[in-house]
């Protein structure tokens, strides 16, 4: 019944995975594969939480929720040895969400910024799935009692309410805790966030100052992980820049959004620092160093977007796998369930 290491996230299926969600996140999604045990989950239930036009309706959904499963699987994941599959499959989720909704207090989620964003003006008209959202984030993690949990930026605050979220559960049932068996008095963990790797926030490339983002209007404003070599290349040369030369020392980027955001991108590519690359680009034009952005790009890019196709090609072995994964998520999910309903004092079926 202790707590054991495991790493839980999340990607959304709502269309246009991109280079900032391939770096940000699924990298550290492959990595973390040789030192934890792994449960990677596309969160359809929070697809719905925005307008139908940001979703895109049934057909799209289920067939971006393929999408995202296949390139979890091209970028490297394993599906055999961690477990890959779709939100929805297992009830838990929504069901710990509920109980977690009677923890989280209207204040904390108040303060999110990201539905403060994401409701735009109309606050009024926002659903109530919106402002839900970052409790079912909580659960999602907490039903399989994650301890770490590897994301990008964005979303440190979530993760910060999810451990709020933990913690007061702990401290409001602690001798709940204790009587089943917890003798520490802690049931969930409090989930780590992991915002590492090379890229933690890539931005727009048509604005330095703006994060990459799959629901930007301009297409291009990202890579993404289905684009041939030629649309990679296209939006390479057309991204923004501005005139001078590429500093040769890594605090001359620091006035120039789009100039270290481009550096930023293919020292990710290219697993080097910044520094190393502007050793060898320092001093020379943009349109030689985007050239060569091209290549890392590509050579990256292709063979996940090439085994992406494929599988999607094949939509059976794609839902096989995600029936696969919710089986096996199932299995911790419904034993959290039964412990938390016993730590609530719900009767349940025996
Ligand atoms: P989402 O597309 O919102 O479901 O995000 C999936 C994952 O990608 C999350 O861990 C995000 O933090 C991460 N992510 C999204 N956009 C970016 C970005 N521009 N740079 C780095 N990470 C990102
Ligand atoms: N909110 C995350 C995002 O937009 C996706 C997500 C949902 C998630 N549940 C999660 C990420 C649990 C990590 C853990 O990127």
């Amino acid at each position: 019944m202790a707590i054991v290491e495991r790493v839980f996230s999340g990607v959304q299926p709502t269309g246009n995975l991109h280079l900032g969600n391939y770096l940000g996140a699924i990298v550290n999604f492959v990595k973390l594969q040789e030192t934890h045990n792994c449960i990677y989950c596309v969160v359809d239930l929070h697809a719905l939480t925005q307008g139908i036009d940001v979703w895109g309706g049934p057909a799209e959904l289920t067939r971006n929720t393929r999408e995202v499963t296949a390139a979890f699987i091209a970028a490297g994941i394993d599906p055999k040895k961690h477990i890959v599959f779709n939100q929805s499959q297992v009830t838990g989720h929504a069901e710990l969400a509920w109980l977690f909704n009677c923890v989280a207090r209207v204040g904390w989620l108040n303060r999110m910024t990201q539905f403060k964003e994401k409701a735009g003006k109309d606050r009024e008209n926002a659903s109530v799935g919106l402002y839900d959202y970052p409790v079912l984030m909580a659960a999602d993690i907490l039903v399989y009692r994650a301890t770490h949990v590897p994301v990008g930026e964005d979303q440190k605050q979530h993760l910060e309410l999810s451990r709020d979220i933990a913690q007061k559960f702990n401290n409001d049932f602690g001798d709940s805790i204790r009587s089943h068996g917890h003798n520490e008095g802690i049931y969930f963990p409090l989930p780590e966030p992991l915002i590492t790797g090379p890229a933690t926030r890539v931005m727009s490339l048509r604005d330095g100052t703006k994060k990459m983002s799959k629901s930007d209007a301009s297409d291009n404003s990202r890579i993404n992980l289905t684009d041939d070599a030629d649309t990679i290349a296209q939006k390479i040369r057309k991204a923004k820049t501005d005139p001078e030369p590429l500093p040769t020392e890594e605090k001359g980027l620091e006035p120039r959004p789009e100039a270290d955001n481009l550096v930023g991108i293919y020292a990710a590519l290219a697993g080097v620092t910044k520094q190393a690359v502007l050793q060898d680009f320092g001093g020379g034009q943009f349109s030689s160093f985007k050239n060569a952005l091209v290549d890392v790009c590509v050579a990256k890019l292709a063979p996940i977007a090439g085994e992406m196709k494929r599988l999607v090609a094949d939509p059976g072995h794609v839902d096989s796998i995600l029936n696969e994964g919710a089986n096996r998520a199932r299995v911790i999910a419904d034993e959290t369930m039964r412990a938390t309903k016993d730590i609530l004092g719900l009767i349940r079926q025996r």
